[in-house]
């Protein structure tokens, strides 16, 4: 039996194992490769199933599992590892500005290398210098061991969790992989990613970062791996640190064994036998870079035989055998025609710069963002000036600084508010900008510009689940005039549903009878969906998911809500943790544990035009969401309005109901229940049998009630 037990145990571990190798080959294609073999759906199949083993049969677990890449529990602070080589930086060496001999520092560099190695032509490698964060990949016996950051070069933060959650990155190395291999690379964000993270901080009114280096060390820092595993992080590897297996002769074993171990490294390498070579390897690279997919400000060069390496040796800070070639960030001149103001997608207004179109770093750039009304009162831009732009991180297009000899006498500072007068210019609804941001806000509700986003908010899973409304409908909805807020789906008909146009006018594409029906059954389930969705899919500032089923179990119905103060001391709070502190929503959220900022939003909603507009036309479409979890906490506040404030029971015996729901009932009633009859107790709640309470309630003279008394007290 046992061993038929063992047999079968046996069986799953080598399943589970078997499915490891195949999802980490699978990742391998994928990230690396970037030749899949199967289809999405096919991977998780397979994931969900070594998943599901792995939660039955806990004794296989391993921390490298490709289902474990988020597994890790946050951290209070990053452990230290000391490197078992040192990590070094390399030498820059800079493209000076208006220099007599272009590339001399990069010349001269070469020159030197030449000298000691006393031969004309030194083979050297050049390729593209990432613009990310510098990291060590440590694996035995081809396991990711552990991942740690540069740090002073001797010791850097542990970053394995971290680094498990970036899917390009092999727990497990493919091939026949050497005892130890200590990977260095880089860790960066992709260009699209840095570019759409941007553009969502400057959407939300947050900072925006300046590179993706930035970008990519903030997510690093991150000591929850959840939030890593949420940022686009990649890797591609550039070097060695430690490493126990066969010789490497060259760079090009090296980039062999990183190939069929499976690990992503960075490309192009180019080889340069000569001084001539090299600068025109440079040069290509610095044109062709901003094709790579990644921010890149320089090119790498490095020795290409290791023996001549060791030979070259190192200075006290970096290796006398390589150098980072710093490219000038280009910049080009041109005219700043106007600002104009834009409205995101969720109601911040940003300022663009239009411009005289101009070519710099392989596009034609027509538009810069100058972020907001602070940056342009920095930078003292106005309209006609010429300015210098280039793209930060060599991505997004920026204006860097005004060209003030060439300002015209009549130019004039820029004021958002007096250029948009004072209005939305999407829907000239009002603007506001919140204490500590920096941006204007439009905060109409019903604001064309925010239509799509605020219906697709609307009809999300999470909010009101309106399947078959998602992106492309609710574009097709607000572009055909159909819907112009969310409440306005309520308006819809089978007819104008079916026959709405998804397509081009060239190329109609019908939505359809089936998804037109499939629609107006989920809003029909909409108009029951509980307040905390509603509160949800309302979009209002701060109310986040959490926050809608707080204040759910605060309020019985949006009625009550909208209808809630703050409580009058936290109103005028001012102290500087005052944010952080809890606000308290009266009547109906005495013990509302609801952040201010949640609460301030909340009220200033419904005190908006468009906030009242909401409620009205709910109304009129009869809805009147309730909430399923509404549990009155009471306080000293509104006990008094209760009928049995400021009573205290006591409960014995057997009752018509369980002690502790009666207990709740009593307090939902105003009154304390405690657990021993004093001299301070009311009432003696008894029911069957409750001997000995009674005999002491009596000599206390406290009244003993039945259940029907207490009815009695509640009217
Ligand atoms: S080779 C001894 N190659 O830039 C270090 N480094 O500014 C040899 N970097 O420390 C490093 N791209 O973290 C190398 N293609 C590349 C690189 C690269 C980015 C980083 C690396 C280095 C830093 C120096």
């Amino acid at each position: 039996m046992d061993e038929l037990f063992n047999t079968c145990l046996m069986g799953i571990e080598d399943r589970i194992l078997h499915l490891r190798t195949e999802l980490e080959r699978h990742n391998r294609l994928y990230y690396t490769d970037a030749a899949p073999e199967i289809s999405d759906a096919d991977y998780d199949k397979l994931y969900r199933e070594l998943e599901e083993l792995e939660a039955k049969y806990p004794e296989f677990d391993d921390p490298n599992s490709p289902t474990k890449r988020v597994g890790g529990a946050p951290l209070d602070s990053f452990q230290q590892i000391k490197h078992l080589v040192r990590m070094l930086s390399i030498d820059d060496v800079f493209e000076l500005k208006d220099a007599e001999v272009p590339q001399a520092e990069l010349i001269d560099f070469y020159k030197r290398l030449q000298k000691n190695l006393g031969r004309e032509n030194v083979a050297v490698t050049v390729e593209p210098k990432i613009d990310g964060v510098a990291v060590s990949l440590v694996y035995r016996d081809g396991v990711l061991s552990y991942a740690a950051t540069r740090g002073d070069g001797t010791t850097g933060d542990d970053i394995t969790n971290n680094v498990r959650t970036i899917r390009s990155i092999p727990l497990s190395l493919a091939g026949s992989f050497p005892t130890l291999l200590e990977v260095r690379g880089e860790i960066y964000m992709p260009n699209e990613a840095f570019a759409a993270m941007n553009a969502e901080r400057e959407e939300a009114g947050l900072p925006t970062f300046v590179n993706p280096r930035n970008a990519s060390a903030g997510a690093l820092k991150q000591l929850d791996p959840k939030l890593v595993a949420k940022r686009p992080l990649a890797f591609l590897s550039h070097g060695l640190g430690a490493y126990e297996g066969p010789a490497l002769a060259s760079e090009t074993d090296l980039h062999d064994l990183l190939d069929s171990a499976g690990i992503p490294r960075n490309r192009p390498v180019l080889i340069a036998h000569s001084l001539e070579e090299l600068l025109a390897h440079v040069a290509k690279i610095d044109t062709d870079r901003h094709a790579l997919g990644y921010g890149t400000d320089g090119a790498v060069v490095k020795v290409l035989d290791r023996a001549e390496r060791d030979k070259l040796g190192y200075t006290s800070r970096a290796p006398r055998w390589a150098a980072a070639y710093k490219f000038l960030p280009e910049q080009k001149e041109t005219l700043l025609k106007d600002i104009t103001v834009q409205v995101g997608r969720t109601g911040v207004l940003t300022p663009v710069a239009e411009l005289e179109p101009v070519f710099v770093s392989g596009t034609t750039v027509a538009r810069a963002t100058l972020h907001n009304e602070e940056e342009i009162q920095r930078k003292d831009v106005r309209i006609g000036d010429t300015v210098v732009i280039e793209k930060a991180g060599e991505i997004i297009p920026a204006v860097v600084k005004v060209v003030l000899e060439k300002r015209p006498g009549d130019s004039k500072p820029f004021s958002l508010l007096d250029h948009i007068g004072g209005v939305c210019p999407s829907c000239g609804g009002p603007v506001s900008k919140e204490e500590g941001f920096v941006a204007w806000r439009c905060t109409n509700f019903e604001c064309p510009a925010q239509a799509v986003s605020k219906i697709r908010q609307f009809a999300s899973r999470k909010a009101l689940d309106i399947e078959a409304v998602g992106g492309i409908v609710a574009e097709a909805l607000v572009n055909r005039g159909l819907c112009r807020t969310p409440l306005d789906l309520f308006t819809l008909d089978r007819e104008r549903l079916a026959t709405l146009n998804l397509g081009s006018d060239e190329e109609p594409r019908r939505f359809g009878e089936k998804n037109a029906a499939k629609v107006l059954e989920a809003l029909e389930r909409a108009r029951h969906k509980p307040l905390d969705r509603w509160l949800f899919a309302m979009g209002i500032r701060q109310v986040g998911e959490s926050a809608a089923k707080e204040l759910a179990r605060l309020h019985e119905s949006l009625a009550t809500l909208a209808n809630s103060e703050i409580l009058p001391e936290l109103r005028a709070d001012t102290r500087p943790d005052a944010k952080k502190r809890n606000a308290k929503l009266v009547p109906y959220a005495i013990s509302a544990d609801v952040a201010q900022v949640v609460a301030e939003a909340i009220i200033a909603f419904f005190d908006s035009e468009a906030g009242k507009h909401v409620l009205e036309r709910m109304t009129e479409l009869g809805i009147d969401p309730r909430s399923e979890n509404y549990l009155p906490r009471r306080d000293e506040a509104d006990l008094s309005a209760l009928p049995l404030a400021g009573k205290t029971f006591v409960i014995t015996g057997t009752l018509s109901m369980g002690r502790d729901e009666m207990k709740r009932f009593i307090e939902s009633k105003g009154a304390k229940v405690s657990g021993s009859i004093s001299a301070h107790t009311d009432y003696l709640l008894s029911g069957e049998g409750g001997g000995s309470k009674r005999d002491k309630a009596e000599k206390l003279g406290v009244k003993v009630i039945g259940e029907e008394e207490l009815g009695g007290l509640l009217g």
